[in-house]
């Protein structure tokens, strides 16, 4: 098999104070996500997606969020380090695809520039990355607006 599929899921709290980064891209909202690192979601499912194909582990295992190393983090360069590592040394991205889960604020006219921050943390091109925005029909934590979780499938092809 020249393939291998992983999965990711991160879920981070809203709360006042915080900038509420998704991609790596900063969003104009009231609210930010409070976490260890800059507590982008996004990135912290597609991190573990990749490490889950490459049977790696997870992110917290890799970047202990109790580890001072880590406080305030940028996720981008979390990723970055793990795409660098011997661990994907001999893979690479055959496509990615996210969903980024609430109620507000809508992601849709964000998601161009979020795919060309991903693609180049992942050395690809932005037409291999998809990303979604979904509410939960104001449904629960996501839906109450109390958090925002993010799901993610990405594909490795070995090189
Ligand atoms: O219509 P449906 O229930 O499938 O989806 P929705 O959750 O009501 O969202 C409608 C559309 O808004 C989605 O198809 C996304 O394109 C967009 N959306 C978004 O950009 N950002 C969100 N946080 C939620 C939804
Ligand atoms: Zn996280």
């Amino acid at each position: 098999m020249n393939i291998k599929i992983g999965i990711g899921f991160d879920v981070h709290k809203l709360v006042e104070n915080r900038k509420l980064l998704l991609c790596g891209v900063e969003f104009d909202y009231p609210l930010g996500l409070l976490g260890h690192s800059d507590a982008d979601v996004a990135l912290h499912a597609v991190a573990d997606a990749v490490l889950g194909a490459a049977g790696a582990g997870d992110i917290g295992q890799w970047f202990p969020d109790n580890d001072p190393a880590f406080k305030d983090a940028d996720s981008g360069k979390l990723l970055q380090f793990i795409m660098a590592s011997n661990e994907l040394a001999n893979y690479r991205i055959g496509n990615v695809d996210m969903v980024i889960i609430c109620q507000q604020p809508k992601i849709l006219p964000q998601v161009p520039a979020m795919k060309e921050n991903l693609a180049k943390l992942l050395n690809c091109t932005a037409e291999q990355i998809s990303i979604k925005g979904k509410t939960t029909e104001k449904l629960g934590y996501t839906g109450r607006g109390e958090g925002i979780a993010a799901q993610a499938v990405v594909l490795l092809e070995k090189v």
